[in-house]
Protein backbone atom coordinates (compact mmCIF):
# COMPACT_ATOMS: atom_id res chain seq x y z
CA UNK A 1 0.00 0.00 0.00
CA UNK A 2 1.15 3.48 -0.58
CA UNK A 3 1.86 5.89 2.55
CA UNK A 4 0.44 8.57 1.48
CA UNK A 5 3.65 10.63 3.87
CA UNK A 6 5.77 9.42 1.23
CA UNK A 7 4.44 11.23 -1.70
CA UNK A 8 5.36 14.48 -3.34
CA UNK A 9 4.12 17.82 -2.65
CA UNK A 10 3.01 19.20 -6.53
CA UNK A 11 4.03 23.13 -6.80
CA UNK A 12 2.75 25.32 -10.08
CA UNK A 13 2.79 28.18 -11.20
CA UNK A 14 2.55 30.21 -14.81
CA UNK A 15 6.66 29.71 -15.29
CA UNK A 16 9.12 30.87 -13.08
CA UNK A 17 7.63 32.33 -10.37
CA UNK A 18 6.83 29.54 -7.94
CA UNK A 19 10.15 28.40 -7.66
CA UNK A 20 10.79 31.00 -5.19
CA UNK A 21 8.10 29.23 -3.09
CA UNK A 22 9.65 26.23 -3.84
CA UNK A 23 12.74 27.32 -1.93
CA UNK A 24 10.64 28.60 1.12
CA UNK A 25 8.88 25.00 0.88
CA UNK A 26 12.74 23.12 0.75
CA UNK A 27 14.08 25.61 3.53
CA UNK A 28 11.83 24.63 5.91
CA UNK A 29 11.11 21.10 4.69
CA UNK A 30 14.17 19.52 3.35
CA UNK A 31 13.09 15.77 3.95
CA UNK A 32 10.00 16.43 1.23
CA UNK A 33 9.93 15.36 -2.30
CA UNK A 34 8.72 17.55 -5.68
CA UNK A 35 7.39 18.34 -8.10
CA UNK A 36 7.16 21.31 -9.81
CA UNK A 37 5.19 22.58 -12.92
CA UNK A 38 6.14 25.71 -14.47
CA UNK A 39 3.84 26.53 -17.13
CA UNK A 40 6.16 28.87 -19.19
CA UNK A 41 4.40 28.11 -22.68
CA UNK A 42 1.49 30.06 -21.44
CA UNK A 43 3.21 32.75 -19.90
CA UNK A 44 2.41 35.45 -18.31
CA UNK A 45 -1.16 34.37 -17.16
CA UNK A 46 -1.94 37.72 -15.50
CA UNK A 47 -3.08 39.05 -18.91
CA UNK A 48 -5.66 36.15 -19.43
CA UNK A 49 -9.03 35.58 -18.77
CA UNK A 50 -9.46 33.76 -15.22
CA UNK A 51 -11.48 30.85 -16.98
CA UNK A 52 -8.06 30.90 -19.68
CA UNK A 53 -5.91 30.44 -16.36
CA UNK A 54 -8.87 27.95 -14.30
CA UNK A 55 -8.58 25.35 -17.24
CA UNK A 56 -4.60 26.24 -17.28
CA UNK A 57 -4.53 24.79 -13.66
CA UNK A 58 -7.14 21.81 -13.72
CA UNK A 59 -4.90 20.48 -16.81
CA UNK A 60 -1.74 21.16 -14.15
CA UNK A 61 -3.73 19.66 -11.00
CA UNK A 62 -4.42 16.49 -13.23
CA UNK A 63 -1.00 15.95 -14.53
CA UNK A 64 -0.35 16.21 -10.43
CA UNK A 65 -2.86 13.98 -9.30
CA UNK A 66 -1.51 11.21 -12.20
CA UNK A 67 1.58 11.20 -10.75
CA UNK A 68 0.50 11.01 -7.27
CA UNK A 69 0.58 13.93 -5.08
CA UNK A 70 -0.22 14.71 -1.40
CA UNK A 71 -0.67 18.48 -1.61
CA UNK A 72 -0.92 21.10 -4.28
CA UNK A 73 0.53 24.40 -3.55
CA UNK A 74 -0.95 26.80 -6.50
CA UNK A 75 2.40 29.22 -5.77
CA UNK A 76 0.82 32.20 -8.32
CA UNK A 77 -1.08 34.68 -6.97
CA UNK A 78 -2.76 35.13 -10.16
CA UNK A 79 -3.76 31.58 -10.90
CA UNK A 80 -5.49 31.05 -7.20
CA UNK A 81 -7.46 34.53 -7.69
CA UNK A 82 -8.62 32.61 -10.93
CA UNK A 83 -9.04 29.10 -9.95
CA UNK A 84 -8.85 28.32 -6.16
CA UNK A 85 -12.25 27.70 -5.93
CA UNK A 86 -12.68 24.94 -8.21
CA UNK A 87 -9.55 23.33 -7.48
CA UNK A 88 -10.37 22.90 -4.56
CA UNK A 89 -13.86 21.66 -4.87
CA UNK A 90 -12.29 19.40 -7.54
CA UNK A 91 -9.31 17.48 -5.61
CA UNK A 92 -9.97 15.45 -2.31
CA UNK A 93 -6.01 17.07 -1.35
CA UNK A 94 -4.47 20.12 0.03
CA UNK A 95 -4.80 23.30 -1.98
CA UNK A 96 -2.76 25.60 -0.83
CA UNK A 97 -3.06 29.41 -2.71
CA UNK A 98 -1.56 32.09 -2.63
CA UNK A 99 -2.64 35.86 -2.05
CA UNK A 100 -0.60 39.60 -1.59
CA UNK A 101 0.51 40.08 1.84
CA UNK A 102 -1.66 43.07 2.26
CA UNK A 103 -2.64 42.53 6.08
CA UNK A 104 1.01 42.82 7.19
CA UNK A 105 1.47 45.71 5.68
CA UNK A 106 -1.33 47.36 7.00
CA UNK A 107 -0.55 46.27 10.19
CA UNK A 108 3.21 48.48 10.08
CA UNK A 109 3.79 51.61 12.21
CA UNK A 110 5.09 53.34 9.69
CA UNK A 111 2.78 55.81 7.06
CA UNK A 112 2.53 56.44 4.00
CA UNK A 113 0.99 54.45 1.29
CA UNK A 114 1.36 50.61 0.81
CA UNK A 115 2.33 49.47 -3.01
CA UNK A 116 0.74 46.37 -3.85
CA UNK A 117 3.09 44.89 -6.77
CA UNK A 118 0.26 42.10 -8.87
CA UNK A 119 -0.33 41.30 -11.94
CA UNK A 120 -3.82 42.97 -13.19
CA UNK A 121 -5.87 40.14 -12.94
CA UNK A 122 -4.98 39.60 -8.92
CA UNK A 123 -5.56 43.20 -8.43
CA UNK A 124 -8.88 42.94 -10.57
CA UNK A 125 -10.14 39.35 -8.89
CA UNK A 126 -12.96 39.19 -6.36
CA UNK A 127 -10.37 38.01 -4.14
CA UNK A 128 -7.90 41.02 -4.03
CA UNK A 129 -11.22 43.52 -3.39
CA UNK A 130 -12.48 40.94 -0.12
CA UNK A 131 -8.30 41.57 0.84
CA UNK A 132 -8.89 45.45 0.33
CA UNK A 133 -12.15 45.35 2.05
CA UNK A 134 -10.96 43.14 5.24
CA UNK A 135 -7.18 45.33 5.39
CA UNK A 136 -7.41 48.20 2.80
CA UNK A 137 -10.30 50.45 3.64
CA UNK A 138 -8.31 52.94 5.69
CA UNK A 139 -4.58 52.96 4.15
CA UNK A 140 -2.98 54.51 1.31
CA UNK A 141 -2.99 51.56 -0.84
CA UNK A 142 -1.28 51.85 -5.09
CA UNK A 143 -2.22 48.86 -7.13
CA UNK A 144 0.94 48.34 -9.59
CA UNK A 145 0.75 45.89 -12.33
CA UNK A 146 4.47 45.33 -13.96
CA UNK A 147 3.85 42.91 -16.93
CA UNK A 148 7.10 43.24 -18.65
CA UNK A 149 8.72 42.49 -15.19
CA UNK A 150 7.23 38.71 -15.59
CA UNK A 151 8.08 38.93 -19.06
CA UNK A 152 11.72 39.33 -18.71
CA UNK A 153 12.21 36.67 -15.70
CA UNK A 154 10.41 34.43 -17.65
CA UNK A 155 14.00 35.18 -20.39
CA UNK A 156 16.15 34.62 -17.47
CA UNK A 157 16.92 38.22 -16.42
CA UNK A 158 16.83 38.67 -12.57
CA UNK A 159 19.61 41.30 -12.34
CA UNK A 160 20.90 44.05 -14.08
CA UNK A 161 20.52 46.94 -16.14
CA UNK A 162 17.24 45.47 -17.69
CA UNK A 163 15.74 45.13 -14.81
CA UNK A 164 16.79 48.37 -12.88
CA UNK A 165 15.44 50.08 -15.82
CA UNK A 166 12.24 48.42 -15.83
CA UNK A 167 11.59 48.61 -11.69
CA UNK A 168 11.68 51.96 -11.98
CA UNK A 169 9.63 52.27 -15.04
CA UNK A 170 6.72 50.64 -13.10
CA UNK A 171 6.99 53.10 -10.48
CA UNK A 172 6.90 56.09 -12.68
CA UNK A 173 4.38 58.37 -10.87
CA UNK A 174 4.50 57.22 -7.72
CA UNK A 175 6.74 59.07 -5.54
CA UNK A 176 8.96 56.77 -3.60
CA UNK A 177 9.61 59.43 -0.57
CA UNK A 178 5.82 58.64 0.08
CA UNK A 179 5.63 54.54 0.27
CA UNK A 180 5.94 52.92 3.67
CA UNK A 181 5.95 49.45 2.24
CA UNK A 182 5.88 47.49 -0.99
CA UNK A 183 3.99 43.81 -1.25
CA UNK A 184 5.42 41.57 -3.63
CA UNK A 185 2.45 40.16 -4.77
CA UNK A 186 3.23 38.10 -7.23
CA UNK A 187 5.61 35.11 -7.25
CA UNK A 188 7.98 36.25 -9.69
CA UNK A 189 9.12 39.62 -7.92
CA UNK A 190 10.22 38.12 -5.46
CA UNK A 191 13.73 37.14 -7.28
CA UNK A 192 13.84 41.15 -7.75
CA UNK A 193 13.68 42.00 -4.29
CA UNK A 194 16.98 43.02 -3.74
CA UNK A 195 16.91 45.38 -7.13
CA UNK A 196 13.32 47.20 -5.67
CA UNK A 197 15.92 46.96 -2.30
CA UNK A 198 18.28 48.75 -4.12
CA UNK A 199 15.49 51.35 -6.36
CA UNK A 200 12.83 51.71 -2.85
CA UNK A 201 15.81 51.96 -0.25
CA UNK A 202 16.14 50.93 3.42
CA UNK A 203 13.06 52.97 4.47
CA UNK A 204 10.72 51.17 3.07
CA UNK A 205 9.66 47.62 3.86
CA UNK A 206 9.15 44.71 1.45
CA UNK A 207 6.39 42.05 2.07
CA UNK A 208 6.08 38.62 0.32
CA UNK A 209 3.83 35.73 1.20
CA UNK A 210 6.59 33.10 0.17
CA UNK A 211 7.20 32.26 3.75
CA UNK A 212 3.82 32.39 5.19
CA UNK A 213 3.08 30.18 2.16
CA UNK A 214 5.64 27.50 2.99
CA UNK A 215 4.96 27.78 7.01
CA UNK A 216 0.73 27.44 6.04
CA UNK A 217 2.07 24.66 3.97
CA UNK A 218 4.30 23.05 6.64
CA UNK A 219 0.95 23.50 9.17
CA UNK A 220 -1.45 21.37 6.72
CA UNK A 221 0.48 18.51 6.35
CA UNK A 222 1.12 18.26 10.04
CA UNK A 223 -2.72 18.41 10.87
CA UNK A 224 -3.27 15.87 8.77
CA UNK A 225 -0.38 13.38 9.71
CA UNK A 226 1.09 13.92 5.86
CA UNK A 227 4.78 15.15 6.71
CA UNK A 228 7.31 12.95 5.75
CA UNK A 229 9.29 11.09 8.24
CA UNK A 230 12.55 9.72 5.96
CA UNK A 231 15.58 11.29 6.36
CA UNK A 232 17.13 12.18 2.84
CA UNK A 233 20.94 13.04 1.93
CA UNK A 234 20.01 15.43 -0.88
CA UNK A 235 16.78 17.24 -2.15
CA UNK A 236 14.11 15.58 -4.06
CA UNK A 237 12.94 17.33 -7.36
CA UNK A 238 11.25 16.72 -10.16
CA UNK A 239 10.95 19.70 -12.44
CA UNK A 240 8.67 19.80 -15.47
CA UNK A 241 8.02 22.67 -18.10
CA UNK A 242 5.55 23.14 -20.74
CA UNK A 243 8.11 24.25 -22.63
CA UNK A 244 9.40 21.24 -23.77
CA UNK A 245 13.29 21.71 -24.24
CA UNK A 246 16.19 21.38 -21.78
CA UNK A 247 17.34 25.77 -21.75
CA UNK A 248 13.59 26.18 -19.42
CA UNK A 249 14.68 22.99 -16.91
CA UNK A 250 18.23 24.85 -16.49
CA UNK A 251 16.68 27.79 -16.21
CA UNK A 252 14.19 26.72 -13.21
CA UNK A 253 17.56 24.84 -11.60
CA UNK A 254 19.50 28.32 -12.09
CA UNK A 255 16.80 30.07 -10.40
CA UNK A 256 15.71 27.46 -7.58
CA UNK A 257 19.79 27.50 -6.47
CA UNK A 258 19.66 31.93 -7.23
CA UNK A 259 16.69 32.00 -4.23
CA UNK A 260 18.01 29.01 -2.07
CA UNK A 261 21.69 30.92 -1.85
CA UNK A 262 19.37 34.25 -0.51
CA UNK A 263 17.49 32.23 2.03
CA UNK A 264 19.45 31.94 5.57
CA UNK A 265 19.43 28.41 6.26
N1 LIG B 1 3.73 34.39 -10.72
C1 LIG B 1 2.40 34.83 -10.97
C2 LIG B 1 1.75 35.41 -9.70
O1 LIG B 1 2.18 35.16 -8.59
C3 LIG B 1 2.09 35.75 -12.11
C4 LIG B 1 2.87 35.87 -13.34
C5 LIG B 1 2.03 35.82 -14.61
O2 LIG B 1 1.43 36.83 -15.01
O3 LIG B 1 2.00 34.76 -15.18
O4 LIG B 1 0.75 36.08 -9.80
Amino acid sequence: MVDNKNLAIGIFDSGMGGISVLAQAIKLMPNERYIYFGDSKNAPYGIKSPEAVRELCIYICDFFIEKGVKAIVVACNTATSAAIRDLRDRYDIPIIGMEPALKPATELESKGKIVVMATDMTLKEKKFSALMNKYGKEKDIVRLPCPKLVELIESGIVEGEAIEKSVKECFDGIDIDKVASIVLGCTHYIFLKDSIRAFAGDKVQIIDGNEGTARHLKDVLRNKKLLKNIEEDEIQLYIYNSKKDNEIIELSKKLLTFSLEKLEF
